[in-house]
Order: structure tokens, then C-alpha cells, then sequence
């Protein structure tokens, strides 16, 4: 058992999360999690892909879910407040911590988390894609923290973010690794992005913060 890091982010790093939320929307920050942080959540995943705990992603919110190959191929492993390895208790506190930061400084009404490790095989993508559902408002800001040490641009699966909320895929964007350390963050609602294929198994953290309820919309 692996002792209790100490949360993610310190009130520094929450600072420049929440700066670059409030404007432009989206940040981009490479070795954000301490070396201790990365190790913890990479052990994890080996652990739990030791165990066969994941399992393939589907597409859409609650009861529309379904396994849509040709759209995504990651598996994946949902973080539960009673994971008994204390990296995940850290990890949701760290969270939980950064929905409150939000709500103090930029008055974003965020109030739970939801994660999972994800496990995309050698060739894997994530076609273009809105984190927040057509059926429910509740995911907020996405916030995706990558495991993967020594990975080059030649091994490919970049994050494509499109930096323009209006003109989506057909406009700018930024090509991320996803290398051990990075911490990627952005507004569910604004920000089409996609998974590029890669040449090895690529590793992530991905989560949301969510609002209160989940909030119908209107029809
Ligand atoms: C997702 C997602 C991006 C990534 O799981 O919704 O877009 O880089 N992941 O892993
Ligand atoms: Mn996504």
C-alpha cells in the first residue's frame, strides 16, 4: 500500500488553473503534478490494469450509453471516493479542493467530481467531440492529467484542442503531448477536441467538475 501523497496542486498551481479558465477558457501545463503525484497515479493504473479493472468506454450520458468503436477505443476505470489506494483519496480531495477554489474565484457553481483512468491500445483515438452531454449541463470543466513517461512526438496521440468555441473543428488548435506531468484543463461546454492515434499504449486521467444537478435543458 502506497502511503498518502499530499493533494495535487498547491494554492499556486490552483492560481494558474484558474486564471487561464476564467480567459481563455483553456490552459496547458506541462510537469503541473509533482514527480511523487505522477508516480502514485501510475502505479495506480498499473494496478488496476493488473487487476483487468478497466473496461471499454462507451459514448453518451446514463442510460443512452453505448460501445462505439469507431468513435472511441479507450478503456476505462472509474476513480471511486472509496478506492482504497490512497493516491485516488488524494487525487479527489485535490479535486474536490479545485471545485472550491472555482467557486471562491471565478463564482463557478462546481460542487462534485467524477474521473477515470483511460487506457487507449496502440492505435487508439477519441473522434472530435463536446465533453459536456446533449442531455446534461452537469460537466462543467474537464480536467485531464496524462501518465505517460518518455513519450516523444513521433509516438503521436496528441490531444487536438480547437481553441475556437465558434468555429470548432473547422478553426485553430493546439496539438498537446500527453506526457507524465501534464495537466490539461478547459470549459466542457466550449471546446471541441479529439485523441489522435498513437504508436504505443497511452495513459490519462480524465475528469470533470460538475455543477450542483444535472440540469435538463431546455427543450
Ligand atoms: C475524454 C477525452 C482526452 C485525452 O475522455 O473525454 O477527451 O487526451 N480525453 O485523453
Ligand atoms: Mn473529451
Amino acid at each position: 500500500m502506497q502511503s498518502k501523497p499530499s493533494v495535487p496542486f498547491d494554492s499556486a498551481s490552483m492560481d494558474l488553473l484558474s486564471t487561464a479558465l476564467a480567459e481563455p477558457g483553456y490552459g496547458v501545463f506541462p510537469d503541473l503534478l509533482t514527480t511523487e503525484f505522477q508516480r502514485g497515479l501510475i502505479e495506480l493504473m498499473k494496478e488496476k490494469l493488473a487487476a483487468d479493472q478497466l473496461v471499454r468506454a462507451g459514448v453518451g450520458a446514463g442510460g443512452e450509453k453505448k460501445i462505439r468503436s469507431e468513435i472511441r477505443s479507450d478503456s476505462i476505470f472509474w476513480l471511486e471516493e472509496d478506492d482504497k489506494a490512497p493516491v485516488a483519496e488524494a487525487w479527489i480531495e485535490g479535486m474536490n479542493g479545485l471545485c472550491e477554489y472555482f467557486r471562491r474565484h471565478l463564482f463557478l457553481s462546481l460542487w462534485s467530481y467524477e474521473g477515470h483512468l483511460a487506457q487507449y491500445p496502440a492505435e487508439g483515438f477519441y473522434k472530435a467531440h463536446l465533453d459536456q452531454h446533449a442531455q446534461t449541463l452537469a460537466r462543467q470543466v474537464s480536467v485531464i492529467a496524462y501518465l505517460n513517461e518518455d513519450w516523444s512526438e513521433s509516438d503521436g496521440g496528441t490531444l487536438r484542442l480547437y481553441t475556437d468555441m465558434e468555429k470548432g473543428v473547422n478553426g485553430p488548435f493546439i496539438d498537446i503531448l500527453p506526457k507524465a506531468g501534464t495537466v490539461v484543463i478547459f470549459r466542457s461546454a466550449d471546446f471541441w477536441h479529439e485523441v489522435l492515434p498513437s504508436k504505443r499504449t497511452r495513459l490519462s486521467l480524465t475528469g470533470w467538475l460538475r455543477g450542483r444537478e444535472e440540469l435538463p435543458i431546455r427543450v
